[in-house]
């Protein structure tokens, strides 16, 4: 065969080319957040806590990504991930059509500053989350390394509707038989608000922290430098507002280079 009748070849895709990986399964849980897990490649390596780029193929063949928190732990065989639904996202409107068998792409590298390395040691371990942004932390309180380090650690999770806390809700009752973190459990509290529906806390979390209600409500002291550590997972407006007090109480801010005493993460929306 001479090489204009060679049946076309699929272009070779570069070694940094995210994989296509399965969908396992779908959970949608308001008609704005839905869970889903995939494939998860030998190979793909992360740090609990961190993000990588998910997305489909694209109509012109061009995939469409975005960053998405991985929720499941870094020691699980498959890959978790808890996502926003924008109507007219140009990913998520998709996205969120996904079915158990269908195909997704997967970023061959994780990355983020939600991870024990970005971290000093302490005693107390905050992780601040809105909406979505909780996905991160379902990494991190699934992970034994969070309880080797801290002694206690509060899952705080605000909505605006008490049916967006539910993935949370699982996610938690789901730890108390744990094999991993179950032992753990009771060093664990989650701390839940709502802002647009009648809770029993009906306050944003920034107003909680500035009231002093949380550390009543849990009965801790107020934040310490010295001890207390912080993880901060929202929306831009929220991650600030949290950020503040937090500075306004002496922490500083933390990297992988530098390790500190709060570090912050968008959620992705997109
Ligand atoms: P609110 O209903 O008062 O806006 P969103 O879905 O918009 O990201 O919001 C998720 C949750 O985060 C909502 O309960 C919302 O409260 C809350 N929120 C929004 N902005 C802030 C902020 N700047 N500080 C603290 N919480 C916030």
């Amino acid at each position: 065969m001479d090489a204009a009748n060679k049946p076309a070849e699929k272009p070779a895709r570069s070694p940094n080319a995210p994989t296509e990986e399965t969908v396992l399964s779908v959970k949608h849980y308001t008609d704005r957040m839905f869970a889903f897990r995939i494939t998860r490649p030998p190979a793909f390596r992360f740090r609990s806590g961190e993000f990588v780029m998910i997305g489909l193929e694209g109509p012109t063949g061009k995939p469409l990504l975005r960053a998405y928190s991985i929720a499941s732990p870094s020691w699980d065989e498959e890959l978790e991930f808890f996502s926003i639904k924008v109507p007219d996202g140009p990913l998520t409107s998709k996205l969120q059509l996904i079915k158990p068998g269908d195909k997704v792409l997967l970023g061959r590298k994780s990355t983020g500053t939600l991870v024990h390395d970005a971290l000093t040691p302490g005693k107390r371990l905050y992780l601040f989350s809105t909406g979505t942004g909780i996905a991160p932390f379902a990494s991190v309180i699934r992970d034994p390394e969070t309880y080797e380090r801290f002694e206690q650690v509060i899952l705080t999770h605000t909505c605006r509707e008490v049916g967006e806390l539910k993935y949370g809700q699982d996610l938690v009752a789901s730890l108390q038989d744990d094999p991993l973190v179950g032992e753990h459990f009771g060093r664990l509290h989650h701390y839940t608000t709502v802002t647009r529906e009648p809770w029993p806390n009906q306050n944003r979390i920034t107003t909680c922290i500035e009231t002093g209600l949380i550390f009543s409500d849990l009965e801790v002291p107020p934040f310490d430098p010295a001890v207390d550590r912080v993880m901060i997972c929202g929306s831009m407006d929220m991650i600030n507002d949290t950020k503040a007090l937090c500075e306004k109480a002496g922490l500083n801010e933390g990297s992988n280079a530098t390790p500190a005493e709060f570090v912050i993460e968008k959620a992705f929306v997109g």
